[in-house]
């Protein structure tokens, strides 16, 4: 392994912990349709542009935010109806999942990283992670699954990072955390962490580094 792989100034980093959508995986494509088709069902459109504020973003504060750009409102019985339907199209659109879907260097980057000896983590609001990481066979590459089912604040809290960081073992200053959401990567920073974006800085502002994919940190 390189000396420093993470090419980060100051304290070396003892740990990663990564996003799973958008980082990891390409299934920001599946929510959209997903949303969309909701959307569409409730008599609006919803652009790609709208959906970009709902990257990073739980499922219930995602609808809430879908809501909000069709000027409507539901009161909680319905509210719960919709994310699950929502839910349900997203889980089938995942049925055809596997290796192919993973984003590039994804795999290559997290044997380095073992090979290193340096632990890994998923720190994910998807309820669905554990799920999609053994369709893409990569659920034996992490020391620590943190998912939506395991925290009670959504991103950007830090309680999903910090409690994986709590499972490694790793002082949250020691880790580095890959994201390609706003929230996410202020998540990070609350928490103490180093962030490493996937994507751009005008998008993503606040991290240390900026990659396209993690094909850049090979
Ligand atoms: C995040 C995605 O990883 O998980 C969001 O970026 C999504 O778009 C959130 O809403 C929750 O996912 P799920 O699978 O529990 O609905
Ligand atoms: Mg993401």
């Amino acid at each position: 392994m390189k000396k420093n792989i993470f090419a980060l100034e100051g304290e070396p980093v003892r740990g990663a912990i990564f996003d799973l959508d958008g980082v990891l995986v390409d299934t920001a494509k599946y929510h959209y349709l997903a949303w969309k088709r909701l959307a569409r069902e409730l008599g609006f459109d919803f652009t790609e542009e709208n959906n970009e504020r709902l990257k990073g973003v739980s499922r219930a504060r995602s609808l809430e935010i879908l809501l909000e750009t069709g000027g409507l409102s539901m009161d909680e019985a319905e509210k719960a109806a919709a994310a699950e339907k929502k839910n349900a199209w997203y889980v089938e659109y995942l049925r055809g999942l596997d290796e192919s879907a993973l984003l590039p260097g994804s795999r290559e980057f997290l044997e380095i990283l073992r090979g290193g000896g340096i632990p890994r983590g998923l720190g994910s609001a998807s309820k669905n992670a554990p799920f999609i990481l053994e369709r893409l066979g990569i659920s034996g590459l992490f020391d620590a699954v943190i998912d939506g089912t395991q925290v009670s604040r959504a991103k950007p809290d830090p309680e999903v990072f910090l409690k994986c960081a709590r499972v490694l073992e790793i002082p949250p200053a020691r880790c580095v955390v890959f994201e390609d959401s706003l929230a996410g990567i202020e998540a990070a920073k609350t928490g103490g962490m180093r962030a490493i974006a996937v994507g751009k800085q005008e998008n993503l502002p606040g991290a240390e580094k900026y990659i396209s994919s993690l094909q850049d940190m090979l």
